[in-house]
Parts: C-alpha cells; sequence; structure tokens
C-alpha cells in the first residue's frame, strides 16, 4: 500500500510517498481503508520536530511513527479478535493522535475505541476534518469555558480548524463573537458569522479596552496579565495550543492569577473523540458547516503540510486518499 513516511525530522518536502506492506489488525483493531485525512498542527510537529520540546513526544532523534497523520475517515475492512462495536463495511473516522500508526496511508489499524460511526449525511472528507479540531473547540468552549447565554466571546486564532468551528458551537448560545486573525481570512470569517474580527497584526485585543466572558485560544502568543486584563469579572480563558513559553507561565501562573476579580485561566487536555456526538446533532440540524481547503491527493501530502504550515489555508486542509 502507499503511505506518506517521514524518515527524519525535516523540512515536508522530505517526506516520501513508499509501498510499504499492509498492515492487519491486532486484537482490539480494525483495520480501515482510509478515504480521507486531514493535516493538523500536530503533523507540522512531527514531520519538522520544531520547537524541539516536541521531541520529548514525538520521538528524540527521529519520528517513532513513521507514517504520519491523525485524522481520518474511511471504511472497516477487517476487524481484530475482541472487536463488538465495529463491523466490516462501517464506515467510520476519528482523531487517531493516541495510536501508533499514521492516517496518511491507503490503509491504518487503529484500534476501535479510537472510532465512531459516520452519519450518512456526512461526506468522507467533512468526517475527516472533524474530529480533532471539533473537539478543541467543543471541549474549550462549553466543558471547560462554560459559555452561556448572552456571553462576550472572543477566540484567538478565529481562521483556522478549531475557531471556525468554534464560533458555530458559540452561536447555539446566542452570544456576540470576535474572531482575531490574520487579515486575509478576515472576509471568510465575517461570511461564516462572525460579530466582529481583527487582524492582530493592526490591533492588539488584549489592548483595546474591551473586555470577553470567554476567551478561547489556539495561538497564545501574549502574557497571562495580557489575557486577564481582557477578561471581564467572572470571565474564562481557556488555551487550546500556543507558544510553548506563554503556554508554561500559564501552567505555572494559572492557580495564583484573577481570584480575586473570580477570572479563571485554564489550559485544555484533549480527551480524543469526546463529545462529537454533539457535533453530529448540530451537523444534521444543518448548523454546522465545515470549512474544507481542498481535498489534494494523497501524493500531495507534503505539499498540502507545507501550506498548512505557512498559514495560507482556510479551515481544514484535506487529503483525499481512496475511494469509497
Ligand atoms: N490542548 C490539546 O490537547 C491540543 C492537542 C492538539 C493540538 N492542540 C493545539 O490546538 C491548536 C490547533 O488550532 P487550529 O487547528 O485551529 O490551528 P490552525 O488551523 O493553524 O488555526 C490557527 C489560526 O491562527 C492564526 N494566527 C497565526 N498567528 C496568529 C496570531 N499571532 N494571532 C492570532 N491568530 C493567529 C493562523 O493564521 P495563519 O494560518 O496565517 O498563521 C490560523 O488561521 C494548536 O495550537 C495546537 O497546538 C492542542
Amino acid at each position: 500500500m502507499k503511505a506518506i513516511i517521514a524518515k527524519k525530522y525535516g523540512p515536508p518536502e522530505q517526506l516520501q510517498l513508499l509501498d510499504i506492506p499492509k498492515p492487519s489488525p491486532k486484537p482490539g483493531e480494525v483495520l480501515v481503508k482510509v478515504i480521507a485525512a486531514a493535516v493538523n498542527d500536530f503533523d507540522w510537529g512531527m514531520v519538522t520536530g520544531k520547537p524541539d520540546i516536541y521531541r520529548l513526544i514525538f520521538g528524540f532523534l527521529r519520528p517513532k511513527r513513521e507514517v504520519i497523520g491523525i485524522e481520518l475517515s474511511g471504511l472497516v475492512e477487517a476487524v481484530g479478535d475482541g472487536v463488538r462495536t465495529l463491523a466490516v463495511g462501517d464506515a467510520v473516522y476519528g482523531d487517531i493522535s493516541r495510536s501508533t500508526t499514521g492516517a496518511f496511508a491507503e490503509y491504518c489499524c487503529v484500534p476501535a475505541q479510537a472510532l465512531i460511526k459516520k452519519p450518512k449525511s456526512m461526506s468522507f472528507e467533512e468526517a475527516a476534518a472533524l474530529s480533532h479540531a471539533s473537539m478543541l473547540a467543543w471541549q474549550a468552549m462549553v466543558k471547560l469555558g462554560q459559555i452561556k447565554r448572552g456571553d462576550k466571546v472572543l477566540i484567538n486564532g478565529a481562521g483556522g480548524g478549531v475557531g471556525t468551528i468554534g464560533l458555530q458551537i458559540a452561536k447555539q448560545y446566542e452570544v456576540e463573537v470576535t474572531g482575531v486573525d490574520t487579515g486575509s481570512k478576515l472576509e471568510m470569517m465575517k461570511s461564516l458569522g462572525f460579530d466582529h474580527t481583527i487582524y492582530y497584526k493592526q490591533q492588539d485585543f488584549t489592548h483595546n479596552g474591551q473586555t470577553y466572558d470567554l476567551i478561547i485560544d489556539a495561538k497564545t502568543t501574549r502574557a497571562p496579565a495580557a489575557y486577564l486584563r481582557s477578561l471581564a469579572e467572572g470571565g474564562r480563558y481557556v488555551t487550546v495550543g500556543g507558544k510553548i513559553s506563554r503556554l508554561l507561565q500559564l501552567v505555572a501562573l494559572k492557580g495564583f492569577l484573577g481570584k480575586k476579580q473570580n477570572k479563571r485561566l485554564k489550559i485544555l487536555a484533549l480527551d480524543q473523540n469526546k463529545g462529537l456526538e454533539q457535533m453530529h446533532q448540530l451537523y444534521e440540524a444543518k448548523q454546522l458547516k465545515l470549512i474544507l481547503d481542498g481535498p489534494y491527493p494523497l501524493e500531495k501530502t507534503p505539499w498540502a503540510i507545507r501550506y498548512f504550515g505557512e498559514g495560507l489555508h482556510q479551515g481544514k486542509v484535506v487529503i483525499r486518499v481512496g475511494e469509497a
């Protein structure tokens, strides 16, 4: 089978499309014929090995897993011993970031519990783009952020996967949402429904005199004190990721800062695929529109990862791997 292989850390162009043996499912696993996969920040880190601290997770000298890609959709082709929840022919999808194999391959063996059944009305491309970003958005917005009706919400890094889905989750609560991102994405963000947009190079939202009840941050480039300044009394700031140095400051200070004004700083640890049923309900009620960039063919994956890493994408970059 064909797969995108990372034999060492480096620029995405060193990735190779190679023929490797088709895997067989172990007990508890299923073999999936991959139909679509999506590009994530995780892939950029795994391919480049940057920032260096990521090597503690991905492998010190070279990536531990050769086949990259953490989000997929496809068809179950075989099931291993003990699998009761899925059967051959099921259309499935999921975030497989805890598995040892990757999604940019024609076939992939994954623990059955890492996959859920795809709603019939959802395309394979949409499903591939849903699990990782939507769960970051939902868990940040609802579980940790405790969004409530009437909140004034800001999403920083709003034009990417988390922000475009986060907006649509937020709108279920009849809230006003401001999105911060790069200038070229603001039109798309307005058309999706952001009430206000800010180009981060033209205005620093932590210095614009506004305060918010809930801030969701996919970039985390500012100091914790700047986020506190932008929170209204009782406000919550939730980061899903960003600059390592800033995240470490948050880890160290979140327990102490803001208590007097009842402001909370929180860091999301993603619980893979937990809450996807809520996304199905939104999707089937036509209240969730997935912004897809692509699909691009499997052989263009190195290009697609560079395109993503350079921030030229809008929404989720999707790779078409096989035919349904
Ligand atoms: N918490 C967890 O357990 C966990 C697990 C996995 C991943 N993550 C994190 O989740 C995040 C994924 O977010 P995503 O998928 O939405 O990423 P994304 O698709 O790359 O979107 C991020 C957006 O932010 C924009 N941006 C860049 N610099 C900015 C700045 N200084 N201020 C405001 N916006 C800026 C980007 O624009 P350009 O494209 O122009 O750069 C892009 O549109 C990452 O931080 C990742 O590390 C967290």
